[in-house]
């Protein structure tokens, strides 16, 4: 199996944890940067010259807005923390001490398509933990956000998962790349369908998380992702009383790694499903 990924290299996270006045500073420069950039992303969705669309692979697209987005993104950060480093899906980057990592579309198939699901998704980690996430929906206007410890919001409003426990009223989604065989995600959807529950695919992996963080699905599950992907979309669900997997700690920053996220109540049928470890319910 050969995993694709831009050239970055990680160092061991600095052990400090982030001084809360710091934090707070890159919380409400990351909720304006993340609407600054969705408003450039919006821009070029609402332009209807054809769009430049390239393959990084097979099922692999680019458009120029990924690299518009990732700029703009890149620069803000360089210009406002230069001291944090910056791993980026187009551009790759370098990750020693606190970083930032960033998808500018998660979602390009559906953006090259003109179908208006897609995001952008910016997560913070800083002593080996994420400690900030947000995921900007430009088509609907919705700002998800997170920070560690103090919950989940969409557009400011507390967001919590869903309750559901009952899998034949599940709606779950699972989503695939040619990194892993087909094989291996249709034992897991067969696995979802003969416990009952619905399935689905939206393709963008980290708005499939904001919705589980908001209870608009009951459970998210790739076999493989990258960093850029789900950091956001992870400390969303955390944050928002879902269970997760251990990305981090899986060494998903450098190799990326699956992601399982879901609603309590349905932790063990998507561990068992999926075969993938949830960390520990936070007391
Ligand atoms: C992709 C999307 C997709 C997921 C893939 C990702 P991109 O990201 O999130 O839903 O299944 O694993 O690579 O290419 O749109 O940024």
């Amino acid at each position: 199996m050969t995993l694709t990924s831009p050239n970055f290299t990680c160092s061991p996270a600095i052990p400090a944890t982030p001084d809360p006045a710091a934090l707070t500073a890159r919380e409400t420069f990351l909720a304006d940067l993340i609407r600054e950039a969705g408003a450039l992303a919006r821009r070029a969705f609402a332009d209807t010259s054809t769009p430049q669309v390239g393959m990084k692979g097979p099922q692999d697209f680019l458009t120029e807005t990924d690299a518009a987005v990732e700029d703009l993104v890149r620069s803000r950060i360089q210009a406002s923390f230069p001291d944090d480093s910056f791993l980026g899906e187009e551009t790759g980057g370098v990750a020693t001490g606190p970083v930032w990592v960033v998808d500018p579309i998660d979602g390009t198939a559906n953006f090259a398509r003109r179908i208006p699901h897609y995001c952008i998704s910016i997560a913070y980690v800083a002593d080996g933990e994420i400690r900030l996430g947000a995921i900007y929906d430009p088509s609907h206007d919705e700002l998800y956000a997170a920070r560690q410890g103090r919950g989940a919001t969409r557009n400011g409003t507390p967001i919590r998962v869903a309750q559901t426990t009952r899998a034949d009223a599940a709606c779950l989604e699972l989503g695939w790349s040619n990194r892993l065989p087909n094989a291996t995600y249709l034992a897991v959807l067969t696995a979802m369908l003969e416990a009952g529950a619905n399935v689905r695919r939206a393709a963008t992996g980290a708005l499939g998380l904001a919705y589980v963080a908001d209870g608009r699905s009951d459970g998210y599950a790739e076999l493989h992702m990258h960093p850029w992907d789900c950091l956001a979309g992870l400390l969303l669900v955390e944050e928002a009383g879902g269970r997760v997997c251990g990305f981090l700690e899986a060494d998903g920053l450098n190799k990326g790694g699956a992601v399982l996220a879901t609603a309590p109540g349905l932790a063990e049928l998507m561990s068992r499903a999926t075969n993938v470890t949830l960390r520990e319910a936070p007391n």
